[in-house]
């Protein structure tokens, strides 16, 4: 992985980036003492936090389980389901995938998505990997119940114990204190692990093995980064510094831009990490998304000709480990010849080059990332970089990166509007508000 900050550093003044270096570099010093804001959550900071005794047992169960479902159901929301989510899309093929399939629930409360879940899975062989930090979610807590019954009506109790795994706090919640009674198999999210950070825990591991994705060679990449930057971080540090200093300098937003299709859900995890780690108190990046170069012809004269607000961190991949080159056509209707015995991904790198070219000419700073190929290896690699850049960010920028207290404003509101014993009084502001 590579990170070229050229079309990006020459928008910051050099005081500017030296003053937010200090502050960067203060951040990552507090990092590694375990004095930064919220250290009592940095259980992700070594890359891979598993043991390998642990590691072996998650997928020992999940190569169990694959020889007896069709289908797996991940229950979770935020950051229990979108690391396992974006690693997925991310290293699987697009078509032709003979692997476990892996459909997520709980990450939304639609009627109309739960429904036709149930009527799709009557008919096949599933197990559940129930995933909830707090084990009090409610999404995922609904989705729990409607999908546990259908299992067991599916199978028997005997069977859908056997077929239920469950991911959550060692020691407390509801779905620890379920997961005991039932007698589920259970893995643990490290209790100094936020959800947005899980991925390298049992949180992304297990469906990820389930899938069939080499989660040793993921581990490794992001351990084998974690090492790389107790003694060099300078990549890491220069994005940090860059993204404290253009929103010192006044951009409000960051687009996260990937050419990969594959990569639409890492924006997607990307945007839980830093907006979750990042906005509070007032402050912060907005993080956005586009997927190029489709979103070229919508987003695109947005991005050229509209107020300069925003700066974009392109993600790019070189290999795309399958070749097609563009055919010679004889006739020529098309007018496309000059391309032709051109591979696909050479014609997709010169659109990411032209376009870095002409944003860059309309004012809009622009890093980039390139990875070599879409290895398991490399991916944990990739997304443990974002990790550590947003500590060192999101200190340097004054918050604590680690917690996420204005996720809890709408669930106050809704377990008081859905009458959750114990919510009565905050019940009663609400009813008074709305007179
Ligand atoms: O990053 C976070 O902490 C949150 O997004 C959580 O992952 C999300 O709210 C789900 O919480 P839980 O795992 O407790 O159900």
């Amino acid at each position: 992985m590579t990170f070229d900050s050229t079309h990006i550093r020459s928008f910051i003044p050099d005081d500017v980036y030296e003053a937010t270096k200090k502050d960067v570099l203060k951040a990552r010093a507090q990092l590694h003492e375990g004095t930064i804001k919220g250290s009592d959550y940095l259980g992700w900071l070594p890359g891979n936090p598993l043991s390998d005794e642990t590691v072996d047992k998650i997928i020992a169960k999940a190569d169990d389980l694959k020889k007896e479902i069709e289908v797996l159901v991940v229950i979770g929301i935020g950051g229990s389901y979108l690391g396992a989510k974006a690693a997925m899309d991310a290293l699987s093929p697009y078509f032709n995938d003979e692997s476990v399939e892996v459909i997520f629930a709980g990450h939304q409360i639609s009627e109309s998505y739960l429904s036709e879940l149930i009527e799709y899975l009557k008919t096949k062989d599933f197990a559940i990997n129930v995933i909830s930090k707090s084990g009090t979610t409610t999404e995922p807590a609904l989705a729990f119940r409607l999908l546990k019954r259908l299992l067991i009506e599916h199978v028997g109790p005997k069977t859908a114990q056997s077929l239920i795994v469950a991911t959550t706090d060692p020691n407390q919640g509801a779905l620890r204190a379920l997961a005991d009674q039932e007698g589920y198999e259970t893995f643990d999210v490290p209790s100094d692990i936020g959800g947005r950070f899980s991925v390298f825990s049992a949180v992304g591991i297990f469906p990820m093995a389930v899938k069939g994705i080499d989660v040793k060679a993921f581990l490794k990449g992001a351990k084998t980064a974690a090492t790389t930057y107790q003694k060099d971080a300078a990549d890491a540090i220069d994005y940090a510094t860059l993204r404290q200093s253009l929103y010192r300098t006044g951009k409000k937003i960051e687009i996260l831009v990937t050419y990969e299709p594959k990569l639409k859900f890492t924006a997607e995890w990307w945007k839980q990490l830093f907006g979750e780690s990042e906005g509070k108190d007032g402050r912060g990046l907005f993080v956005a998304s586009a997927g190029f170069s489709t979103d070229l012809h919508s987003l695109g004269q947005m991005i050229q000709d509209g107020e300069k607000v925003f700066f974009e961190t392109v993600i790019s991949v070189e290999d795309p480990l399958a070749e097609t080159r563009v055919p010679i056509d004889q006739k020529n209707l098309d007018g496309l010849n000059y391309l032709a015995d051109r591979p696909v991904a050479w014609v997709n790198e010169k659109a990411r080059i032209a376009t870095q070219i002409a944003h860059v000419d309309g004012n809009v700073p622009n890093a980039h990332i390139a990875l070599k190929e879409l290895s398991a290896e490399a991916y944990g690699e990739l997304l443990y970089f974002f990790c550590y850049v947003v500590a060192l960010s999101g200190a340097a920028s004054g918050v604590n990166p680690f917690d996420q207290p204005g996720v809890e404003a709408y669930k106050v509101n809704m377990f008081a509007l859905l009458g959750k014993p114990g919510f009565e009084e905050a019940k009663k502001k609400l009813d008074a508000q709305k007179k």
